[in-house]
């Protein structure tokens, strides 16, 4: 059992949603855009996002494993599911969860900008700036938290508690 405190409504991630695919249907017009969602955490976040674009755009997803921690190079992520469309010449826009290390996406980043894409941009749900260990430029952020376990809104703890509507932080039981 766990008990939590919701920190972001429905609404205020609906209404802050919107705002985002705004600002991205302004910033992408005219160009290839892919939404690429990092599974398992992004499915609703992307879901509700894409929904709300103006744009022409396909959408992809991939799946890492994270060794938690060292640098790309060192294989800090392993590749459980990759993309299958064709992504040369492609804005590509990531769409995360949370940010937390920044470890997760600075190595798909650099993964994906190996494929010739024209772009590969970062959107996260949630920027945890305050824990960041690896530089990670996010274009679009919806909520910068600064602290607790976060889960909700595709956000899990041991793959429990996705489903939530609203974003809660865990006060007890981890
Ligand atoms: P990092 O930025 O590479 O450290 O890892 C980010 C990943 O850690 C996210 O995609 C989440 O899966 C997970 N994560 C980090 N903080 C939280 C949290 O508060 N709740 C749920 N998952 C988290
Ligand atoms: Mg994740």
């Amino acid at each position: 059992m766990i008990t939590k405190e919701e920190v972001v409504s429905r609404d205020a991630i609906a209404s802050r949603v919107k705002e985002i695919a705004q600002a991205i249907t302004r910033d992408y017009a005219g160009r290839q855009l892919v939404m690429i969602g990092i599974l398992n955490g992004a499915f609703i976040f992307l879901a509700d996002l894409v929904r709300e674009i103006e744009l022409p755009m396909e959408i992809d997803f991939i799946r890492v494993a994270s060794y938690g921690s060292g640098t790309c190079s060192s294989g800090a992520i392993r590749l459980v599911k990759d993309t299958e469309l064709a992504l040369a010449g492609k804005d590509i826009l990531l769409v995360e969860d949370i940010v937390d290390t920044g470890r997760t996406l600075a190595c798909l980043q650099e993964l994906l900008a190996d494929r010739k894409a024209a772009s590969v941009r970062i959107c996260a749900l949630i920027d945890k700036q305050e824990r960041r260990e690896v530089e990670v430029a996010v274009d679009y952020a919806g909520f910068v938290i600064a602290e607790g376990f976060l889960v909700g809104y595709g956000l899990d703890y041991a793959q429990q508690h996705r489903q939530y509507p609203a974003i809660h932080r865990i006060v007890s039981g981890v």
